[in-house]
């Protein structure tokens, strides 16, 4: 009996010092993580846009720009917003773009079915969203009506977008409503969805669908060229993305989309804030799926392009609850605590460590809506965890990735367990390397001992977002409640970096 609690004892402390390890390659990076990782999104859902980043014109309490909120433009500019995708989301397969431009007296209403049966009234169009993203200094993504538009309506909005200066409809139709030069949109979305809102489409019909439309939208020049993204797989969905990429040619499309939630349950998706440990683990595993899908669907990709010159654009991702007590059910208005945090920096990682083939995500949503980086009440507005993150990991935009190899120790609840540690890390321009960590255990610290190879290192920095519940997040009342503060507790020893990780935390060090 002694020996075997002497067995037990030992076999304990052994777990207990454990250590995670990261071997990071600091002389193999070959893929750059493309900026568009970092994206957004905005739907014509709730108050995303209306209420939410767009104000109207004629406000005169919440300063604006042409409508836009101030402090969310100033917001979104610190966050490096590197592409918006808009109106949709289910909207976009309803929205008729000829609707939103002109004089906004003249501009007919419509129902938007999707998201409560309220009314559009198409003040925010086109020309508004086009301007909004020349502000923020984002590329705009348009995703085309393809389950209710026309191939001639889509092919139309390209040229009212993009078609240079010239005596043709589009081009003059813009011209009509101020706006001579062209914006030159690149990124386009054929359908959200299709398999869904979208249409209910079976994808063998759907491919089929894409190359008409496909067709139809022109490139005006060699430099200018238009970026294609299909309509791409829910989550598992593997068959979506084998027959699409053997049946599109790669002439035609640019992109597959992928869509992913951390929802707990369609039927049961459990409170934004007061939720227990086993729905944050819940909410985990199912975050942490993301790595298995986006890996799968790269190997289907990779059979039919080796080249990889067809990107995985994740276009839709991030957490799903409940709404906010006494908010409209169709508006997705959610809090946004330290789990969110959690799936935003394991999320990002798996993105970066994948940027062979993930060349753009897209947060979903960016105000107002599920996983928000902005919350706003009339003329408040807060930054949520999620925000502070990708403001923390905004250094990896079109850094090299170099590569790192994981030893976790597991965060156990009853039987079940999931990875502590997750990690990526970068050299940018201007040769400073990131590294950003994630512990996602609920209660224990990690150590981590990050071996670095190929190269040595001086000094280290870091930032670091954490709180002591991980129910927690900013409210109207108490806005910088969870904001990022520095972070000291990295030290190099020779080639090893050490640190250790509180519980539910994010790190991002700067090494030089
Ligand atoms: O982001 C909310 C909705 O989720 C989108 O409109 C749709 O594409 C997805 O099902």
């Amino acid at each position: 009996m002694r020996i075997k609690h002497l067995f037990i004892a030992i076999a304990c402390s052994i777990a207990a010092s454990a250590q995670n390890t990261v071997v990071l390659q600091t002389a193999n990076g070959k893929d750059t993580i493309n900026k568009n990782i970092y994206g957004h999104f905005a739907e014509h859902l709730g108050h995303c846009i209306y209420g939410g980043m767009y104000v109207g014109d004629n406000n005169k309490t919440i300063p604006n720009r042409d409508g836009v909120r101030l402090d969310i433009i100033e917001a979104l500019k610190k966050l490096k917003v590197p592409v918006l995708r808009w109106p949709g989301g289910c909207f976009a397969d309803t929205y008729h773009w000829q609707d939103g431009i002109g004089p906004k007296d003249k501009r007919p209403s419509m129902l938007n079915i999707w998201w409560g049966n309220v009314k559009e009234d198409n003040s925010f169009g086109t020309n508004e969203f086009l301007n909004m993203c020349e502000v923020l200094g984002a590329e705009p993504y348009l995703s085309g009506n393809v389950g209710s538009g026309t191939p001639q309506e889509l092919s139309d909005w390209v040229k009212y977008t993009s078609h240079p200066n010239g005596s043709s409809p589009m081009p003059e139709l813009r011209a009509k409503n101020g706006r001579g030069n062209p914006w030159h949109v690149k990124y386009w979305g054929l359908g959200n969805e299709a398999w869904g809102c979208g249409g209910n489409m079976k994808v063998e019909y759907y491919a089929n669908v894409y190359r008409q439309y496909a067709t139809f939208m022109t490139n005006w020049s060699n430099t200018d060229r238009i970026y294609r993204i299909a309509s791409g797989a829910s989550g598992d969905d593997y068959h979506w993305t084998e027959v699409l990429m053997k049946e599109l040619p790669t002439s035609m499309v640019d992109a597959l989309g992928l869509h992913h939630y951390s929802v707990i349950s369609w039927s049961k998706k459990g409170p934004s804030t007061t939720f227990t440990e086993q729905e944050y683990f819940t909410t985990m595993q199912k975050a942490l799926l993301m790595d298995e899908y986006v890996t799968k669907h790269k190997a289907i990709m990779d059979k039919y392009d080796p080249k990889k010159k067809v990107a995985l654009a994740v276009d839709e991702w991030g957490g799903w609850y409940e709404v906010e007590p006494g908010t409209n059910g169709a508006f997705l208005f959610q809090q946004n605590t330290m789990r969110d945090a959690m799936i935003a920096g394991a999320t990002l990682n798996i993105f970066n460590n994948n940027c062979d083939r993930v060349r753009m995500a897209n947060l979903a949503q960016i105000v107002n809506v599920l996983q928000a980086v902005i919350l706003t009440k009339e003329e408040k507005m807060i930054l949520t965890p999620t925000y502070h993150v990708m403001e923390m990991y905004n250094v990896h935009q079109d850094a090299l990735m170099l590569p790192v190899t994981l030893t976790s120790n597991d965060y156990t609840l009853g039987t079940e367990k999931l990875k502590a540690i997750s990690v990526s890390a970068s050299r940018d321009k201007k040769g400073l390397t990131h590294i950003s960590l994630v512990n996602i255990d609920a209660g224990k610290p990690q150590e981590v001992t990050i071996n670095v190879e190929g190269s040595s290192f001086k000094t280290v920095s870091g930032r670091i977002l954490t709180s002591d519940k991980i129910q927690n997040h900013n409210t109207f009342e108490n806005p910088d409640k969870i904001t990022p503060a520095t972070f000291s507790g990295a030290k190099l020893e020779g080639n090893n970096l050490k640190l250790t990780i509180p519980p539910f935390s994010v790190v991002v060090l700067e090494l030089k």
